[in-house]
């Protein structure tokens, strides 16, 4: 193997990041590794198996715990290729770093929010000059561009690190695909029917009298509503993602939907560490209420959450995830 960064390029960047320990919230969301959805990865890696060449820089954009990173190199072991992971939390970033230390094929970058600004970095600004001179052959975005509230912007600043005949890979459970099938989900829309049956049963259940008399409070209700937006953002539809990103000079060259079997139970696990966005209401979310929530509030929201998926997928221990991946390249300039 001798791929090589570029001479000037540091693999780790001196950051205070770097020093920081591992945190649970990193290794909590790592913990998806291991559930059947993130199944989702395995088309993608295939795509990045058939376009990688050797010598080629691949962006991991969002490339958060380094999941991808490690299922790749995983997958081709002999890949000689470099991987330089670029995510807005750093404490993501610490732990992409703690397995990939001694990697030196992966490299990291952290995109910082700028305040005064009030937005994010651009990838073109963290790369470094000497990956911006060379550019990349290409650039994945893995379960994250639902979460791009920004989205022309940074399509744009991908096309300023791309080689001209770079590719782009973008996949996402949260993209509302015109031939979905009927009984398929967006994936994070299971979390506003999580809500609604939850406040079925805290309707009809005597358990969960306490609850009630706040869902007639409309100013209660609503703050709740607004907050569950804020962590699960209301899904776009394919149309929206192929019109940015031909409008920012990208030529779509391929959309694939596929099912991807998530387990409930699996689910669950990963949705319960976010109750106070999924079931936030019920004893009231500290984000919105100010006052720290008790345990046993907590576990009433657990409860809840687990008998809502039961009633949702009743009998069934998987539904039905559909993925959309869509792949794209710069468009040459126009003629004439
Ligand atoms: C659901 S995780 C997916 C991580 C990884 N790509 C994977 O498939 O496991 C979403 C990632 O997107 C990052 N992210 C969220 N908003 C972002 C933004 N506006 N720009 C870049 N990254 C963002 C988060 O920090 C997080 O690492």
């Amino acid at each position: 193997m001798s791929f090589e960064w570029p001479n000037s390029f540091s693999r780790i960047p001196d950051a205070d990041w770097v020093q920081q320990p591992v945190e649970a919230l990193a290794l909590n969301y790592d913990s998806v590794e291991a559930h059947g959805w993130y199944a989702n990865l395995d088309h993608t890696l295939h795509q990045l198996g058939e376009a990688l060449e050797s010598g080629s820089i691949l962006i991991d954009y969002s490339g958060g715990t380094g999941i991808l990173a490690q299922r790749l190199l995983r997958e081709f072991p002999d890949l000689d290729c470099g991987v330089l992971v670029v995510d807005s939390s750093p404490k993501f970033l610490r732990l992409a770093l703690e397995k990939f230390r001694n990697e030196r094929r992966v490299a990291f970058r952290h995109i910082r929010y700028l305040r005064e600004e009030r937005r994010l970095e651009r990838v073109d600004e963290v790369v470094g000059s000497a990956v911006l001179e060379r550019r990349v052959e290409a650039l994945v975005s893995t379960n994250a561009v639902h979460l791009y509230f920004d989205l022309a912007d940074t399509v744009r600043a991908w096309r300023e690190v791309l080689k001209p005949n770079g590719k782009v890979f973008i996949q996402s459970g949260n993209i509302r695909h015109p031939e979905m099938g009927e009984t398929d989900w967006l994936i994070d829309e299971t979390v506003h029917v999580i809500h609604e049956t939850a406040r079925e049963i805290v309707l009809q259940d005597s358990g969960y009298e306490a609850y009630r008399d706040v869902l007639t409070d409309a100013d209660y209700v609503e703050a709740h509503d607004t907050l569950r937006n804020k962590y699960f953002l209301p899904v776009r539809a394919l149309e929206y993602y192929v019109e940015v990103l031909e409008q920012e000079g990208f030529r779509i060259t391929s959309v694939e939907r596929m099912t991807i079997p998530a387990r409930v139970d699996q689910w669950y696990d990963f949705l319960s560490v976010y109750h106070e966005g999924v079931l936030g209401w019920v004893g009231g979310a500290e984000k919105v209420t100010g006052s720290p929530t008790a345990q046993r509030v907590i576990e009433d929201r657990l409860s809840l959450m687990r008998a809502s998926l039961q009633r949702m997928f009743v009998g069934q221990s998987t539904f039905g995830a559909s993925w959309t991946y869509i792949t794209c390249e710069p468009a040459p300039p126009a003629s004439g």
